[in-house]
């Protein structure tokens, strides 16, 4: 038995739950729009195409915000080709997916879905074939009223009011070489600077996510940063980090405490951009947008092509791929990122799970059948419906265990949210011990705890093991189920014991003492 000791006190917070922390990503990739999100003739389809299963299953997750259409793809995209009469768009190869894209799916039909599914829009823009004049002319086109040739062109095409959308995303990951129209940061930073300009000049109610570094080990992290917001601090709002973690070689301890990984990825932007801000003597701070993040199995090759195989493939549309299946591991893995994503809440203003249907998802769908959760569908789904209110500063001591990446962890990581409102703290914790279960105590200084109102947990299922997954045929093989034993004990403290290996969720009903 490991144990572990958390304490709250009612006067340190961090700041408020930022609602934009619980956004996803659609990508035009493999099968996240066609037979994802879209699939007109699918039994559920609704007039627009849309699948209803999808629609109900994201809404269940508490999704905020959506970024779209990418990722990679968006850097060779044309959002012109998605506008119009829906049978004169053009056919066209997309190199980034080695795909062909129909165009069936644009920015209408994105921003159709988003309302039917209650999410604010984030929209990237191409800087790296095209530049400032697209980027000023999709926001005339989504943002202004009327009057203008842009505005009263998407309203001949359907849209009377304006989509209002507030985040762009100048670009993706234009660090990488990988990248079609790759750029040095200098490079990058003016022309996120001038596009920036141009877009607030047409709407200077929207905010621009500058590109950050593609993962912590970019050849040039931290510099790229430094001279991007040396060039566009005083245009952009944000920062993009983008990180995907597997398991290596075995190495289970390391994934495990990835969350750590995360913690430091996180500080170091905000040192990186504070140190620009120091510079500039400019008063406002920059927020990040960890605008990508997930468990990505790269080598492993399952559920579809990996990147690298795609290329070799012949030109098609929607291909499948990377389809990752995920486990019980990594529902507790992705709970420790969601807990790192809270407890920087007050910098890491905006955060986007991808994606969010069959590509590396928290939901899968197939063409013409059923849609279901996979097991990181939950620690999400629950922060999003109960971490409201207030994030809290949590002090935390208890056993730690050793790994070769990341130094030494604490076994149990946690995050913890108190509404005023409601009288409710909530501690979102996982135990990441493989063999024995933890006695967790949670301290309520400045609180009087009366009850624990819910307790469920994700961890190994009966009969099965830490690999355990939901697939087609057994879909909720992994899922929450009431963690018992729950309670306040006679000193207001709240105690539970967490199963090995396991991601749990405890609301506490309070007042404030
Ligand atoms: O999410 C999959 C891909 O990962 C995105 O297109 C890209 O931005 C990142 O490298």
């Amino acid at each position: 038995m490991t144990s572990a000791r958390l304490v709250i006190d009612r006067d340190f917070t961090v700041g408020p739950v930022p609602r934009r922390l619980f956004g996803s990503f659609v990508e035009h990739m493999g099968r996240c729009v066609y037979t994802g999100i879209y699939e007109p003739g699918h039994p559920t389809a609704d007039e627009r195409g849309y699948r209803r299963d999808v629609l109900d299953l994201t809404r269940e997750m508490g999704v905020s915000i959506v970024r779209y259409p990418g990722g990679n793809f968006v850097s060779g995209y044309h959002w012109e080709d998605g506008i119009g009469p829906a049978d004169q768009r053009p056919r066209r190869m997309d190199g980034a997916w080695h795909t062909i894209e129909t165009n069936a799916f644009g920015l209408h039909e994105f921003a159709g879905w988003a309302q039917e599914a209650g999410v604010e829009m984030m929209e990237a823009i191409n800087l790296g074939t095209r530049g400032v004049e697209e980027a000023r002319s999709l926001v005339e086109y989504a943002n202004h009223p009327g009057g203008t040739a842009w505005s009263d062109l998407r309203i001949k095409n359907g849209a009377k009011d304006p989509f209002g959308i507030k985040v762009w995303n100048l670009g993706n990951e234009l660090d990488g070489p990988w990248q079609i129209g790759h750029k040095t940061a200098d490079e990058y930073g003016r022309l996120a600077q001038e596009a920036g300009k141009a877009m607030k000049l047409v709407d200077p109610s929207i905010e621009l996510v500058a590109v950050g570094s593609s993962n912590a080990h970019m050849p040039t992290f931290g510099q790229w940063e430094h001279t991007v917001l040396s060039h566009a601090y005083d245009e952009v709002d944000y920062i993009s980090l983008h990180a995907y973690y597997q398991e290596h070689d075995g190495d289970t301890l390391s994934f495990l405490a990835s969350a750590n990984d995360m913690d430091y990825f996180i500080e170091s932007i905000i040192a990186t951009a504070d140190a620009v801000k120091a510079k500039r003597h400019a008063k406002k701070s920059i927020h990040l947008s960890f605008d990508e993040w997930n468990v990505w199995y790269q080598q492993r090759g399952d559920g579809g092509d990996q990147p690298h195989m795609v290329e070799k493939a012949e030109w098609r549309e929607h291909p499948r791929l990377i389809e990752d299946e995920y486990n019980v591991t990594d529902a507790v893995v992705v709970g420790t990122f969601l807990h790192s994503l809270l407890r920087h809440g007050d910098r890491v203003t905006i955060a986007n799970q991808a994606q969010l249907v069959n590509v590396i998802a928290p939901i899968r769908s197939e063409e013409g059948g059923p849609a279901w959760r996979q097991s990181i569908f939950w620690p999400f789904a629950r922060m999003s419906e109960l971490a409201t209110g207030q994030i809290m500063r949590v002090a935390s001591t208890g056993d730690r265990f050793e790994t070769r990446q990341y130094g030494d962890a604490t076994v149990v990581d946690a995050a913890v949210t108190y509404d005023a409102e409601r009288g409710r703290v909530v501690l979102f914790v996982a135990n990441r011990g493989l063999d024995e279960a933890a006695d967790v105590a949670l301290d309520l200084r400045g609180f009087t705890a009366s009850a624990v109102t819910r307790a469920e947990v994700l961890t190994v299922p009966e009969g099965g093991d830490r690999h355990s997954s939901n697939t087609e045929g057994a879909q909720d093989v992994v899922g929450l189920a009431p963690l018992a034993g729950a309670g306040v004990d006679d000193a207001g403290a709240v105690r539970a014991s967490l199963p090995p290996l396991s991601w749990a969720v405890i609301e506490v009903a309070v007042a404030e003492a």
